[in-house]
């Protein structure tokens, strides 16, 4: 399986709020519109997550949309720790729609009242009805292809689009003469490069 071609799909970046009491939140790129009468949401969150256990509890969440304007900050606090063991929302200033925490630099947000749950055996999807939504800003929402790319942003664990780093070096022969480049790990001794025709001896060897 080629796993770069899942670096081809689309999302968006959002902070996902609930409350039972103490306000949690946590990075998601996962919330997909799924019908559109009524207004239902989905979005995946893992099950270690301190924001699916409230939700679990309290059945209703909160969608704060992030624009290419947000402090990096923020997606470090929510993305990269646990409301376990910080208050996130005492850094940031958000206020409450539905007894949900919703953050003022946000674009746009929505809160939801869940109306069912698809379980897998790391995340659980949560369908959403929309409840409430407000605070639309005309800015520009930021996906997530620009965090990978303009934040230079990875991807922790818990996200389901999380793709391993590989270590292993792979081994490349690139032809010296029309710099054609092939995968293998020895090149046979009849192989000739399929661009220019030389043979093996035009051959160097790299590690990628
Ligand atoms: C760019 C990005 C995307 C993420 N997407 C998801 C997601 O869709 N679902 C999920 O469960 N976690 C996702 N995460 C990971 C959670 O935000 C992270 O595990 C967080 O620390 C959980 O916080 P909590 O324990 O307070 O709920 C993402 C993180 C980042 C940085």
């Amino acid at each position: 399986m080629k796993l770069d071609v899942l670096k081809n799909m689309s999302y968006g970046m959002y902070i996902v709020g609930a409350c039972d009491g103490k306000k949690v939140g946590c990075v998601v790129n996962t919330v997909v519109q799924i019908t559109n009468n009524p207004i239902t949401l989905m979005v995946s969150l893992n099950r270690d997550n301190e924001t699916t256990k409230t939700i679990l509890k309290t059945k209703k969440f909160s969608i704060s949309i992030l624009d290419e304007n947000v402090s990096p900050e923020i997606i470090g606090t929510f993305g990269y720790q646990t409301s376990r063991e910080v208050d996130k929302f005492q850094s940031v200033i958000y206020h409450d729609v539905d007894g949900l925490p919703v953050l003022d630099s946000s674009c746009g947000y929505i809160t939801c009242e869940v109306i069912d749950m698809l379980e897998t055996s790391t995340h659980i999807v949560f369908l959403g009805q929309v409840k409430s939504m407000d605070g639309y800003k005309e800015e520009i929402p930021m996906t997530y292809r620009y965090y990978q790319e303009v934040l230079k942003g990875k991807s922790p664990k818990n996200a389901p689009t999380y793709i391993e780093e590989t270590t292993t070096k792979r081994t490349v022969w690139k032809c010296k003469v029309c710099g054609y480049e092939v995968e293998m790990d020895t090149l046979p001794q009849d192989y000739r490069c399929p661009i220019c025709g030389r043979t093996i001896t035009d051959f160097e060897r790299i590690e990628k």
